[in-house]
């Protein structure tokens, strides 16, 4: 069986998906999994730079160095490469979405969905955009990611 792979997406890639990034690089090692893991933004106003101080002060609070992590735009060549493409918000899914290469030409093989959606009861919501918040949001964003990645380890783990 090919190793799962996941790719996280939001707007920027430098607040809400490096910290699901983080997440479950932390929830596969615990698990003793073997995942491919990374994370993009739809946007590319930030490519190349590190993710947002308070994302960085976030995944420190759980131990975990992100301050390595460099921002990228999500490409064409990601919805081939990956098995499974969540989006933080139902915005990043409709952009995701419209960027996906042509169904009946591209060899795309990515499953695309929200990632709340695999939380009972959180279906079809956000992980609420923190840029323009406070540290409190940054911790709320690590609490969605953290439970939607747990689900998700369970998930490929049986
Ligand atoms: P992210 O947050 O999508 O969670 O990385 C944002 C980062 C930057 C911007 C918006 C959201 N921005 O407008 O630059």
């Amino acid at each position: 069986m090919n190793q799962p792979s996941v790719l996280f997406v939001c707007l920027g890639n430098i607040c809400r998906s490096p910290l699901a990034e983080a997440a479950l690089r932390a929830e596969a090692v615990a698990a003793g999994l073997a995942i491919t893991i990374d994370s993009a933004g739809t946007g590319a106003w930030h490519a190349g730079n590190p993710p947002d101080p308070r994302a960085i002060a976030e995944a420190a609070r759980h131990g975990i160095d992100i301050s390595g992590y460099r921002a990228r735009q999500v490409r064409e060549d990601d919805f081939r490469h990956f098995g499974q493409i969540f989006a933080l918000d139902p915005q990043n899914l409709r952009d995701l979405k419209r960027i996906a290469p042509g169904s009946l030409l591209g060899r795309a093989r990515a499953r695309v969905s929200l990632l709340m959606d695999l939380v009972p009861g959180r279906e079809g919501s956000a992980v609420i955009d923190p840029y323009g918040g406070t540290e409190e949001d940054f911790a709320a964003v690590w609490d969605d990611v953290t439970t939607a990645v747990r689900q998700l380890v369970a998930r490929i783990g049986r």
